[in-house]
Formats: C-alpha cells, sequence, structure tokens
C-alpha cells in the first residue's frame, strides 16, 4: 500500500474505525471531514492510492474509464487488506471494526473488498461505486451493512450499474440503504449527511 497513511486515534474506542478511500486524483486528506461528519469520536485511517494514472493518484490500474485492470484490483484489494492487519497492529485498533467510506474510485477497492476478503470490513459507505467485479462468488455478507450513494445523472456509476451492485451485495445477504440523488458523480454535502445519519442508526 501507500506509504501515505494518517492516522488518528479518537476518543471512543468501541466505535468503527473509519477507512477513508478518496477518488482518483486524490489524497489521504480529502475524505477526512466525512469522518469528522459520519462519527467524530473514531479512529480514522485514510490511506492514498499508491498506483499513478498521470500523476493521479488511485487504489488500483484501469485500462480505460470504467474498465478496470482485473489482475492489478485483486493485487491492490489484498495489498490493502493486508495493510489493514499491519495497521492495526501498529496502531492498536480492532481489525474487527473497520468501516470504509469510499468514494468514486475508493469507492470501487472497499466494493472489491467486500466482494474478495471475507471479514476485512464490519461494513461501508460507497459514495458513487461501481461493480468491481462480476462473475465472482461473494461472501456471506449478512453482518455487513453497506450504505450506497448515488445520482440518477452520474455518467460514470450509471443507475443500471448502482441497481447491479444493489442486487449483488443484496443476494450476499447485505443490509444495502441506498441514497439516490439527482446529482451527477459529484459528492454532496446532503449525501454526506444521509451516510452520516445512516451510520449513527446501524453503529
Ligand atoms: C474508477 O476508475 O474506479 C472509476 O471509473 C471511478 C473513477 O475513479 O473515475
Amino acid at each position: 500500500m501507500s506509504d501515505e497513511a494518517y492516522f488518528s486515534k479518537g476518543i471512543d474506542s468501541k466505535a468503527p474505525v473509519l477507512l477513508l478511500l478518496h477518488g482518483t486524483g486524490g489524497t489521504e486528506t480529502d475524505l477526512l471531514p466525512l469522518a469528522k461528519e459520519i462519527s467524530p469520536d473514531s479512529s480514522v485511517l485514510s490511506v492514498r492510492g499508491n498506483v499513478l494514472e498521470n500523476g493521479m493518484p488511485r487504489f488500483f490500474r484501469r485500462l480505460a474509464e470504467g474498465v478496470f485492470d482485473e489482475e492489478d484490483l485483486l493485487l491492490r484489494t489484498e495489498e490493502l487488506h493486508a495493510f489493514l492487519d499491519e495497521a492495526a497492529g501498529q496502531y492498536e485498533f480492532d481489525r474487527g471494526n473497520v468501516v470504509a467510506v469510499g468514494y468514486s474510485n475508493g469507492a470501487n477497492i472497499a466494493g472489491s473488498l467486500l466482494f474478495h476478503c471475507e471479514g476485512s470490513l464490519r461494513g461501508a459507505v460507497l459514495h458513487h461505486p461501481m461493480v468491481p467485479r462480476r462473475g465472482v462468488q461473494l461472501p456471506d455478507l449478512s453482518a455487513v451493512p453497506c450504505f450506497i450513494g448515488a445520482g440518477r445523472n452520474d455518467p460514470i456509476c450509471t443507475v443500471a450499474e448502482t441497481e447491479e451492485l444493489i442486487e449483488l451485495l443484496e443476494s450476499a445477504g447485505a443490509p444495502v440503504t441506498a441514497h439516490w440523488t439527482a446529482q451527477g458523480h459529484q459528492l454532496t454535502y446532503p449525501e454526506v449527511q444521509a451516510a452520516a445519519a445512516w451510520f449513527k442508526q446501524v453503529f
């Protein structure tokens, strides 16, 4: 994983640790305001993607817009999973109590953790995610609540793809809450507020 990671210990050691995963071109500081909104007392682990696309950090390679390099996606997913194991030891947090908060490319790697690494996440807030991979058996996600923020006019994460993702997660047993807006791909404050309300209710 990237050498660039940020950890801040929260005042509530029982609250889920928030794993922040930025969008393409972002950094580990981008989503810090979301953590404050979603769970201000939580510990926060925020990482910078270690793949560069024209100088822009991402969490895995893509072949084109919306076309993922599957081999790299799997490799980076395993890498992030291992990084979380390591970070839990280093920063002394409960490895079983990590909730991802990701936007766009960050939501996609969080989705990939859900698909491929059983038990890696206790829950996930996915802002504008896509289907990370097709044709694979998902683990049992019945204890892994997921929030999906989506825009009906998002040209990258289409309504059809978002609905496909919801169906895949629900088929694996995940309790999914979808929050739809009329927006495009951008992350808006009302969507973050909806995620925060969901989080407070679920955790
Ligand atoms: C991706 O590549 O993960 C998605 O296209 C979202 C993006 O980063 O633009």
